[in-house]
């Protein structure tokens, strides 16, 4: 494979494919629906889109990337069929069904009938990511939101538009965010698939961030191949996710007894320290791909979860080699049958952990509140009242096999990995399921070694909105937006 190094290649794939810009820390996620294309198109080709070839050689102040709905393609008159390579799942959209809906766990409070952008004359067709610093966030939000309804687009949710400013590093329920990241294969060293490459790490093939080259089984995904239409391209996640963060601190207070109990428990529910350290306990491992002592550690000393527990946040996202297809551990048989999935643990690679991986891209928004001060319901100052929250921002090529599949089989699924009862104790929507099974529990293993389960977890987090976008390569936007 040619090295994505090379200068041509990197120069097509917009910047947030390669990193974060965390030294950006304002930012503007303006939706866009276009009313007048013929306006529209010579504006949209006229904004100047970051490569990572340019952030690899400049200090950007200011970046602009643009993705694209499957109504956003239509709208540009672009034909979207899975005939011309398009993943379904983006062709249907984040709320294109009720089946989807229920499997990503958005009933109840999270339904699309709520949420605030995604549907009907609130589904973006366009998708700027504006980033910036602090001090100019503001200034370029507003002069993108004045050019964009000149240019015949409308922003959704009225022509204000909305940026965060919150301090990144940190999510809102005080944790360190962004801490574990798939590392991708930029210099064309891997030769993935095969029987033999199934152990855990955290270097992955370019193929499951970008369209258009070998995934983690060695072959290209279907994509819009037509024109270098898709190549260089990626699918982009977004859904914003409120956080009850005062709710969240004042039951934990009220379960633990007091503050530190608070602390210790909600850092169970997460899977690492409030700082972003491993759970004390998990034996350090050398991992492929990770430098950062935070990241060197498997779960399969930890079985049954007596450390990390089974059903915590980071340990549901990213197994990491609990369920090693080759493992002999009772987390691995019941993870695969819950999973549907037939055959010997030995041979069926499909469960592995390294095949469901997404880069975040997301940020926090809204007013900081410390833990301590959440929970005794002071601290939000100025910002009292106000909503805060993760605009969660991921990439990924196959939206189904990554992030449906940690949203819908590991995030939201109360049967996994063998437990009953129990969704993501952070992010589960706690909805019995039919028979009025239900869904709100949280087991782990106290600091006494006593085996515990709490039952009646309110939902602390809440869908606001969401849209599956496509991410084209420069070469991929000027074709879409070429003629008219
Ligand atoms: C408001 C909602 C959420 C909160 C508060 C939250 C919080 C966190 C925290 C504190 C971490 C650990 C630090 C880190 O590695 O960055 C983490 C990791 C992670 N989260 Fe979330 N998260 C949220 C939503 C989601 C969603 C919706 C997904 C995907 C469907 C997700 C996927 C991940 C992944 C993949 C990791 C890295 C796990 C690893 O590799 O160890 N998160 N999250």
């Amino acid at each position: 494979m040619m090295s994505m190094a090379a200068n041509d290649e990197a120069a097509d794939i917009q910047a947030i494919a390669g990193r974060g810009f965390g030294s950006l820390t304002g930012a503007c996620y303006l939706l866009l629906r276009i009313q007048d294309r013929a306006l529209a198109k010579p504006w949209l080709r006229s904004v100047d889109i970051a490569s990572v070839a340019q952030a690899r050689t400049q200090r950007l102040s200011q970046v602009c990337q643009m993705a694209f709905t499957a109504a956003g393609l239509r709208a540009l008159g672009t034909e979207v069929t899975p005939g011309a390579g398009f993943d379904p799942q983006f062709i249907d959209g984040m709320a294109g069904d009720e089946r989807r809906s229920h499997q990503l766990g958005d009933e109840g409070p999270n339904s699309p009938a709520h949420w605030h952008w995604g549907v009907g004359e609130q589904e973006p067709h366009i998708l700027l990511v504006l980033l910036a610093a602090n001090t100019s966030i503001n200034s370029l939000a507003k002069d993108t939101c004045s050019a964009a309804v000149a240019a015949g687009c409308a922003v959704i949710g009225g022509n204000t538009p909305t940026t965060t400013t919150t301090p990144l590093g940190r999510e809102p329920f005080g944790f360190a965010d962004g801490v574990s990241q798939p590392e991708y294969d930029w210099s064309g060293t891997l030769t993935p698939g095969g029987a033999r490459d199934r152990d855990y790490r955290n270097l992955l093939a370019m193929g499951e961030l970008l369209l258009g080259y070998p995934n983690e089984y060695g072959f290209v995904n279907d994509y819009p191949a037509a024109d270098e239409l898709g190549r260089n391209g990626s699918y982009l996640v977004y859904r914003q996710l409120a956080q009850d963060v005062a709710g969240f601190w004042q039951w934990l207070a009220r379960q633990a007894g007091d503050d530190d109990g608070a602390i210790a428990l909600a850092e169970r529910m997460v899977g690492r320290g409030l700082d972003g350290a491993p759970l004390l306990g998990l034996q350090s491992a050398t991992i492929t791909g990770t430098d950062d002592a935070r990241n060197a550690f498997l779960f399969a000393d930890d079985a049954d979860g007596l450390v990390c527990p089974i059903g915590a946040h980071i340990r549901r996202v990213n197994p990491r080699s609990a369920d090693d297809p080759q493992g002999r551990h009772g987390f691995v048989r019941n993870l695969i049958s819950t999973l549907g999935f037939s055959g010997t643990a030995m041979h069926d690679a499909v469960a592995s952990a390294r095949f469901h991986r997404l880069s975040r891209r997301g940020r926090p928004y809204g007013p900081v509140v410390a833990p301590h001060a959440a929970m005794q319901g002071t601290g939000a100052g100025a910002g009292a009242g106000q909503e805060s929250g993760l605009h969660f921002l991921c990439l990924n090529t196959n939206i189904a096999r990554q992030f449906e599949f940690v949203q819908g089989a590991w995030v939201a699924n109360a049967k996994f990995a063998g437990l009953a009862a129990e969704q993501d104790p952070l992010l589960g929507n706690r909805l019995p399921l039919a028979g009025a099974q239900p869904t709100d529990a949280f087991s782990y293993t106290d600091s006494g070694a006593w085996p515990r389960a709490i039952g009646g977890l309110p939902q602390f987090v809440t869908v606001r909105g969401g849209a599956y976008f496509f991410m084209p390569g420069l070469r991929g936007v000027a074709r879409l937006l070429a003629d008219g």
